[in-house]
């Protein structure tokens, strides 16, 4: 099992919009399986997240995360969440609870970046994904308000995608 992070960010370095949202909900070229998430996904079984991150799912227009298991670190369970959605409080037990649960496929770590640096620091992060994105908002928050700027990535690979945005895949393995 992999634990695969993947960001969209603008090309002036934001992960959210001014008022918090993921930056790619704006970009004219989102709609289902964009900015490479579908082939992401198809190798993936799970998906790992913060709670933040996760509670606007509950009012989305449409699940997104069908055929995936879901994993959320938080301090409670968010009323509403489906059933089979896993919480738990600590990142270690949730990680065991992952693992427990994995058939060898990778698991997409959604974020946020404080989800993202708590899995970082404890190396359970096999990569660092980046989408950046053909525009800038000016404002809202940036990976390294949480994830450690001494991170080291090495580079793996990097594709053009539809729309004008540009994958660039790091792996955080020395
Ligand atoms: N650009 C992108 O592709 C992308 C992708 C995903 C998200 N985002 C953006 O990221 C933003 C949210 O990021 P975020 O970093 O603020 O929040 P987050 O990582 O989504 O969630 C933070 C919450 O996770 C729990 N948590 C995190 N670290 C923990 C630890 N060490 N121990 C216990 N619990 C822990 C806490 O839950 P409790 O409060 O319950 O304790 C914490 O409040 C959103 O605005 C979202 O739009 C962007």
């Amino acid at each position: 099992m992999r634990i695969l992070a993947r960001q969209c960010v603008t090309a002036d370095g934001y992960v959210t919009t001014p008022d918090g949202w993921p930056p790619q909900v704006i970009d004219p070229a989102h709609g289902p399986g964009s900015h490479g998430i579908r082939e992401f996904i198809a190798g993936c079984e799970a998906v790992v997240m913060g709670r933040t991150t996760f509670e606007p799912a509950l009012t989305a227009d449409r699940w997104p995360w069908p055929d995936l298991k879901v994993f959320v670190l938080g301090s409670h369970r968010t009323p509403g969440a489906p059933d089979d959605v896993v919480f738990d409080s600590d990142p270690v037990r949730l990680l065991e609870r992952l693992r427990a649960d994995n058939s060898g496929r990778d698991v997409h770590l959604v974020g946020g970046p404080s989800t993202i640096e708590t899995f970082r620091a404890l190396g359970a992060v096999d990569r660092l994904e980046l989408v950046v994105l053909p525009f800038m908002v000016g404002a809202g928050m940036r990976l390294t308000e949480s994830l450690d700027p001494a991170t080291t990535l090495t580079y793996e690979s990097s594709r053009g995608l539809p729309g004008g945005s540009v994958e660039i895949v790091y792996s955080l393995r020395a």
